[in-house]
């Protein structure tokens, strides 16, 4: 297709300075710039990061979490200017761990899609729905609950230089990774929506898959004509099942 495969590992409170040191030097002798491909470690990281990450362009860096803040009392909060100064391109909005666990609201997600946007980070905005609304039916609800209210805040423009990733809840860590029908469904169903208000960024978005992926299940959730990539917990803490992921997004 036209949309450069994205892959992004997201190591959520995992991982050492050690680790990364191991991590990435794997990655940048196994990796090729086919694919776009970003690491996100624990904010503490990113500076340790970004310089074993520096003068190449392979693997890019991100931040799990900001703060929709610019400053100001909000103790053990992260700005976009700090993660900018860290080395940062991306940064991961609306994760459902922050969603369920810490109180993030589809308000609060918008509000963060902005700062970000404003700072001139790339946002990957994450939506996915519960295995109790899957089972109700309620998935496409959901996704249209928590996507429209970032678009009327932000405008479906603002999603020209933004990464979509569809994560379905029952699927996150679970080893219950969705079929490629049900990935490719929702995926379509995103980009439908976006390309209603305007198509060029229907066409243009690109809608990574999260939740249980491996390097057995990956390549035919890749092969979906919708599902440009994968954004990886648990396997990315592993240099080998990464590359393996990265592999099957060419
Ligand atoms: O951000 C990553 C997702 O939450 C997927 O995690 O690959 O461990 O299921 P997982």
């Amino acid at each position: 297709g036209n949309r450069k495969p994205f892959v992004a590992a997201n190591w959520k409170l995992h991982g050492s300075r050690s680790q990364l040191e191991r991590f990435t030097t794997a990655c940048l002798k196994g990796l090729s710039d086919d694919v776009e491909t970003v690491l996100c470690p624990s904010h503490v990281h990113l500076d340790f990061a970004s310089n074993l990450l520096a003068e190449q362009s392979l693997m890019k860096l991100g931040a799990q979490s900001v703060s929709q803040h610019k400053s100001g009392a909000y103790t053990g909060e992260v700005s976009c200017e700090m993660l900018i100064e860290a080395g940062c391109r991306y940064v991961i909005v609306g994760h459902s761990e922050r969603r369920r666990l810490f109180g993030e609201t589809s308000f609060i997600v918008a509000e963060k899609f902005a700062a970000v946007r404003a700072a001139g980070l790339i946002p990957i905005l994450c939506l996915g729905e519960s295995g109790a609304a899957r089972q109700a039916r309620r998935t496409f609800e959901v996704i249209a609950e928590e996507l429209d209210i970032v678009l009327e805040k932000n405008g479906a423009m603002a999603f020209d230089n933004a990464i979509i990733a569809y994560e379905p809840i029952w699927a996150v860590g679970t080893g219950k990774c969705a079929t490629p029908e049900q990935a490719q469904e929702v995926h379509s169903f995103i980009r439908g929506r976006l390309a209603e208000d305007t198509p060029v960024i229907g066409d243009k978005v690109r809608i990574i898959y999260g939740g249980s992926l491996t390097p057995a299940n990956a390549r035919d959730l890749f092969a979906q004509p919708d599902v440009d990539g994968g954004l990886i917990g648990g396997a990315s803490l592993d240099d080998q099942a990464f590359l393996g992921i990265v592999e099957a997004a060419k």
